[in-house]
């Protein structure tokens, strides 16, 4: 849908500037180029590459950005000083579309103890800024830092000033994120009826995250009449960081109907892509709930939510996943999850059963290992429906199972299990020369089945300490081997069902189908 002039918001990405001033997210030249051609890709249209006064790396860093990039315009930030400003000007020149972004503080705060100037002074400083500026290139930002907290009249007649020596962008900045909404729009609005000529250049808002209102002050000021959001990826930026440019591009596409259908040139299918990029180059990782690109934004785990996400996806998402560049929303299965979600993954993963035999034989075994686990995995799910089938031919089951060790001493196991074909359960104890001998010694007890271990092996199902763990072991009986498989997030409990697994074998090759073996096992009638 075409946008017109008037509603189309300009994206000044200062990733490169404020976001790389966060403490630890520092980039090197080919990092900060790789971010650059990304940006490039988004749509941004306007990419503040750096403060070039500030050291050589930064300088060449503006320079590198200006001779690569092609379609946004490439600025470089200057203190209101002429050195700055030169400095600026040669960085961003080799640019096709150049721009230079002065800054000077305007809040008593900052005139009385950083600059030690009265406002007049500032006034005549920021008009020779601007106009120095001008001099080298046309395009000229200017912005008066901590506007926020600046007195209203005085702010406008520097808005009016800078305008009338020649700035083209005159940016609004919340630096220390002190604003409200309200508070933001309403000095957006006074600028707008205060400053006879603010109709020759654009008003910008740059809103630090301090109060966690940046994007909700960027936002308000462009219903407000602000038509450049200056903003970051991932929303990095100096201290709690800036405006995060996913989550403003977001608000504006998902509610038109809030934002006087205001829009933006980004493709916001790459803004998955861009944010992950960004992330792995500064080392700064995104909160997995972070808006439109937290790992959660569109995972569903509730039963409720994901069931209705599956019958419709708008029940429960109000942007579609594909629209940020995401195959599709996800349904962690976890401890909350329904039996409709479970089923589905089933499917998901190749498991033709029917919905009765999946509630009947497997929803119960899942909600166990959910409880336990955080997050279960398509593997975790994928070793549970192989291992509980394995035991559909079941003989005996495993009910209870207590281990005590000691650090030189021998180990016991007290095992309780269940026979399902005679319908008791048995409980016995043994010791061993380790946790897993005693369960197998203990489970022989039982079962009056004894086997010789030719391997045993322990694996993990998937990664974390929470893991589950797999045990696979084949054992001689006889002159028969019999293989046994278990899993479970406890690997002594994973090894006691690999063993009982093996045994169950044995008695099914047998053919002895009810008799409960094991005289000197204790009986418990059910
Ligand atoms: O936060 C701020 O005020 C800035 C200015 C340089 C625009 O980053
Ligand atoms: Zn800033």
């Amino acid at each position: 849908m075409a946008t017109s002039a008037a509603k189309r918001v300009i994206v000044f990405d200062t990733t490169l500037r404020d976001g790389e001033q966060s403490p630890g997210a520092s980039m090197n030249l080919t990092e900060k180029l790789e971010v650059a051609r990304a940006l490039e890709l988004l749509g941004v249209d306007v990419i503040e590459a750096g403060f070039p006064i500030t050291s050589p790396d930064d300088f060449e860093a503006v320079r590198a950005v200006s001779r690569q990039v092609r379609r946004p315009a490439v600025c470089g930030l200057a203190r209101c000083v002429a050195k700055d400003i030169d400095r600026a000007a040669e960085a961003v020149a080799p640019a096709r579309h150049p721009r230079i972004h002065v800054f000077l503080a305007t809040s008593k705060i900052h005139r009385e103890h950083k600059l030690h100037k009265a406002r007049n002074e500032i006034l005549r400083l920021a008009v020779e800024g601007v106009r120095h500026a001008k001099a080298a290139i046309d395009d000229i930002q200017f912005s008066p830092e901590d506007a926020a907290r600046t007195e209203p009249p005085f702010l406008a007649e520097v808005v009016e000033a800078v305008i009338d020596a020649g700035a083209t962008t005159v940016n609004i900045p919340d630096t220390v994120g002190w604003s409200t909404p309200d508070r933001f729009r309403a000095l957006i609005e006074y600028l707008f009826e205060h400053v006879s000529n603010i109709r020759k250049a654009v008003i910008a808002v740059h809103c630090h995250d301090d109060l966690g209102m940046a994007v909700a002050n960027t936002l308000t000021a462009v219903q407000a009449g602000a038509r450049q959001v200056e903003v970051t990826i991932n929303g990095i930026g100096e201290r709690a960081g800036n405006a995060a440019l996913e989550e403003v591009v977001m608000a504006l596409n998902t509610r038109p109907d809030a934002f006087g259908g205001c829009r933006t040139g980004i493709r916001t299918e790459l803004l998955h892509p861009t944010s992950r990029m960004v992330s792995r180059v500064t080392g700064l990782v995104v909160a997995r709930n972070k808006s439109v690109v937290g790992e959660n934004a569109f995972a569903h785990e509730s039963g409720v939510h994901a069931d209705g996400v599956l019958k419709e996806r708008t029940t429960y998402e109000i942007m579609d996943p594909k629209s940020v560049g995401l195959a599709k929303s996800k349904l962690v299965l976890g401890k909350h999850s329904g039996r409709h979600q479970f089923r589905q993954r089933l499917k998901e993963l190749g498991f033709r059963l029917p919905d009765a035999a999946i509630d009947r034989l497997f929803f119960g075994a899942f909600k166990e290992l959910a409880d336990r686990k955080k997050e279960v995995f398509d593997e975790d799910i994928a070793a549970l429906v192989e291992s509980e089938s394995a035991q559909t031919q079941e003989t005996w089951r495993l009910c209870r199972l207590t281990v005590a060790t000691a650090t030189g001493g021998m180990a016991s196991a007290t095992v309780e299990l269940e026979n399902v074909v005679a319908k008791e359960h048995r409980r016995d104890a043994a010791t061993g020369d380790g946790p897993v001998d005693a369960i197998f010694r203990a489970m022989e007890r039982i079962t009056g089945v004894s086997l010789r271990l030719s391997d045993y092996q322990i694996r993990s199902v998937t990664s974390g300490t929470e893991a589950q763990g797999e045990a696979r072991l084949e054992a001689r009986h006889g002159d028969r081997t019999v293989s046994g498989r278990g899993v479970s997030t406890d690997i002594l409990e994973a090894s006691a069902k690999a063993y009982l697994g093996a045994i169950n074998r044995v008695i099914a090759m047998k053919g002895r189908k009810s008799k409960v073996q094991g005289p000197k096992s204790k009986v418990k009638k059910r």
